[in-house]
């Protein structure tokens, strides 16, 4: 049973929930219905968020398509390299964006969002996807988020299907 008590400690909010996403992915379980329950987990935990999910690389169409997600409903397909999505896929980088107004080639799929956080997803040097998490507040996201964002991804893509 997932627990959501804060102690408003950060490191111990974020290593709590670090260990409770590797504990509610199961492995007998499609990809869509763990990354489903982890957009849930990560949108509780979050405080000063409105969209929190996934978009998944398609090899085929080279391209992002939505995945499980929390939030209003979004863009469905986003090419390599366009917005903040595809400039994580085409970079390999997290991409923090404190106001992304200021972001050149920013898809705004919820006009809430001000301030948003893009990990890629990468295993043995392929990017299986991108966690998005956006929020109303500018400049929410620092580098304490990137770190423990990374860490949730680097803990989660070992588990992902095989494609
Ligand atoms: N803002 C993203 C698009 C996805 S939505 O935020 C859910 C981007 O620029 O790639």
């Amino acid at each position: 049973m997932i627990q959501s008590t804060f102690t408003g400690n950060r490191l111990e909010d974020y290593s709590h929930l670090v260990s409770q996403a590797r504990e509610l992915w199961d492995l007998t379980l499609p990809l869509g219905s763990n990354l489903a329950n982890i957009s849930a987990l990560l949108k509780q935990c979050l405080e000063r968020t409105n969209w929190v999910g996934f978009y998944l690389w398609e090899e085929k169409t080279g391209q992002l398509v939505l995945g499980p997600f929390q939030g209003l409903p979004a863009c469905t397909r986003i090419a390599l390299g366009r917005g903040v999505c595809g400039t994580a896929v085409s970079t390999q980088q997290t991409q923090l964006v404190p106001d992304v107004h200021e972001f050149p080639g920013h898809i705004a799929c919820d006009g809430a969002s001000l301030s948003e956080i893009v990990v890629p997803i990468i295993r043995k040097g392929e990017v299986l996807g991108v966690l998005d998490v956006d929020s109303p507040e500018k400049s929410r996201f620092d580098s304490t988020d990137q770190a423990w964002l990374e860490r949730v991804v680097e803990t989660l893509a070992p588990l992902w299907p095989a494609a």
